[in-house]
């Protein structure tokens, strides 16, 4: 993993892992954060200028670096950054390698516009970077997991629905994500720049502020040089956390010369961050209900990001999602490059323009089903002829029979499905013992695949005059139910034997 920092010292310029070593002593010279910066006009950035960041500028309208750098101020565009880290990636990818790269497949944020691709691609190409695709963080997270693609033994692709939860230094990315007949489609995304990794950083911050205090009796709230080397050793501590109930934390000569040496335990951290977890929960809440789904009709948990390594984070959405595949990976925070070198493998052989074409679909939301279309079977009970979240255009052919003897006519009509209402939830309590985070889980009625019933016709058809004197189920109709892209509905039915048939659309 190389860190998306830049750093300047003295005559020397430094990319990745390096820079990040000098970010605390140099701070006014070591650029972060700069990847969501692409693309972006100056008056669009929110810049924090003081002692601990470095000063920005606009040039040309676009957002640029002020810093020193061979004793001279230099001013770098946010795009001449990213060219320079780039070109880092690439030269360390080449000294592992042991051989030039010869293509790349990056991939962006489902928020990132058209322009800002752009001007990545762009900058990728100043680094010498042959730029093969550039494609969708979740969809690189689905390629990474094998999400509903062919399994290398068993085969078949599945019909499936995802939903990726990103988790990275500066926000937390939901994507709820379909695999129809190996292709990926998203249908929704939702987006909150407050809960990152470094949210959940500074309520760390904040509680070592104020152990220092009781220890010391010096305020550091206000001291931004003091803040930045707790955040340095805070940083470390969270992701010990990770991993141990409790975990040391020391920083020097944080103010008036004095250190601190703690130590933090991870229940005391998940309480100050409890804020955080139930925003995170809404926020998958608020993603479900827009895309009208259930938690049961998630069929796979994609985690992805370093952040969704908090042991805390993981047992809220095992909270939300009790009987759900969670993925996760222990390298988390590389899942979306690993997606991207599948990809690069499996394309690296095709021509640019069915590069192009193969993937413009992913570019925006393509138009899909929102509630389910179905039969309705005795006791009026729904049978799902085209899941919501498919696609469109959608097709579906099936065979039916009649049902009594003799009978001439029969009468096919789709239906709008609506979902059944879930069992009332469990009253839950939160229980606070360190290191059981898992154990806390109560039993609970485990939520199943979502029912429906249904709510709307949509359209409706009788074929006529089948062959007389036919059993009952003897012959064979075939119903034909195309959703065009509009959500026009046409049905055909076709009686095999006769090849009598009839069409009908829906309003
Ligand atoms: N073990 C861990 N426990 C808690 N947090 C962790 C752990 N490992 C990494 N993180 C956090 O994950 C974040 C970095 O994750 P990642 O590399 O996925 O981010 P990113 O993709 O660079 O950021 P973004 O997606 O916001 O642009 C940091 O905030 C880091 O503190
Ligand atoms: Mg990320």
């Amino acid at each position: 993993m190389i860190p998306s920092v830049v750093g300047f010292s003295g005559d020397e310029e430094f990319s990745g892992t390096q820079a990040l070593h000098q970010a605390v002593r140099n701070p006014k010279n070591t650029l972060e954060g700069f990847r969501k910066l692409i693309g972006k006009k100056f008056e669009e950035v929110k810049v924090p200028s003081d002692v601990t960041h470095p000063d920005m500028v606009s040039k040309g309208g676009v957002p640029a670096y002020k810093v020193t750098f061979k004793d001279q101020e230099h001013i770098f565009t946010v795009p001449e950054v990213v060219t320079k880290q780039l070109r880092h990636i690439l030269e360390e990818a080449q000294t592992y390698l042991g051989s030039k790269v010869t293509g790349a497949v990056l991939a962006v944020p489902t928020y990132f516009t058209e322009h800002q691709r752009e001007v990545l691609a762009k900058s990728a190409v100043d680094a010498g970077i042959n730029v093969l695709q550039i494609i969708q963080e979740p969809v690189a997270a689905a390629l990474a997991y094998n999400f509903g693609q062919s399994h290398p033994i068993k085969g078949g692709v599945q019909d499936k629905t995802a939903l990726v939860l990103d988790m990275g230094a500066s926000s937390f990315d939901i994507t709820v994500l379909s695999v129809r007949a190996g292709i990926y489609t998203i249908l929704e995304t939702a987006h909150d720049e407050a809960l990152g990794g470094e949210a959940f950083t500074e309520e760390l911050v904040q509680l070592v502020a104020q152990e220092f205090k009781k220890k010391t009796k010096v305020d550091v709230t206000g001291n931004k040089k003091g803040l930045l080397k707790i955040r340095t050793a805070a940083e470390i501590t969270k992701k010990q956390l990770a991993r141990s109930t409790s975990a040391p934390c020391s920083a020097e000569s944080v103010a008036e010369g004095l250190d601190y040496h703690g130590s933090i335990n991870r229940l005391r951290f998940e309480i100050a961050c409890s804020k955080l977890f139930a925003r995170c929960n809404e926020l998958i809440e608020h993603i479900l209900e827009k895309a009208q789904l259930t938690t049961g009709a998630i069929d796979e948990i994609l985690l992805v990001g370093g952040a969704t390594r908090m042991p805390k984070f993981q047992s809220k959405v095992r909270d939300i999602f009790p009987e759900t595949t969670i993925r996760v990976d222990e390298e988390s925070d590389e899942v979306i490059a690993v997606g991207c070198a599948a990809q690069a493998s499996l394309i690296a052989g095709f021509e640019k323009e069915d590069i192009i074409a193969s993937t413009k679909e992913n570019i925006t939301v393509t138009p899909h089903t929102v509630k389910p279309i179905g039969v309705v079977g005795a006791n009026d009970q729904f049978f799902t002829i085209i899941p919501n979240h498919t696609p469109l255009p959608a097709k579906r052919i099936f065979e039916f029979g009649q049902t009594a003897d003799g009978q001439q006519e029969v009468y096919f009509a789709l239906y709008e499905g609506e979902q059944d209402p879930l069992p009332p939830k469990k009253e839950k309590v939160e229980k606070h013992d360190i290191g059981s985070d898992d154990e806390d889980e109560e039993e609970e009625d485990l939520p199943s695949k979502p029912t429906y019933h249904k709510t709307t016709l949509l359209a409706e058809v009788v074929l006529k005059d089948l062959p007389a004197g036919a059993k009952a189920g003897s012959l064979k109709i075939e119903a034909t139910v195309q959703v065009d892209v509009t959500s026009k509905i046409i049905i055909t039915l076709r009686e095999k034997k006769s090849g009598k048939q009839v069409r009908a659309e829906s309003a």
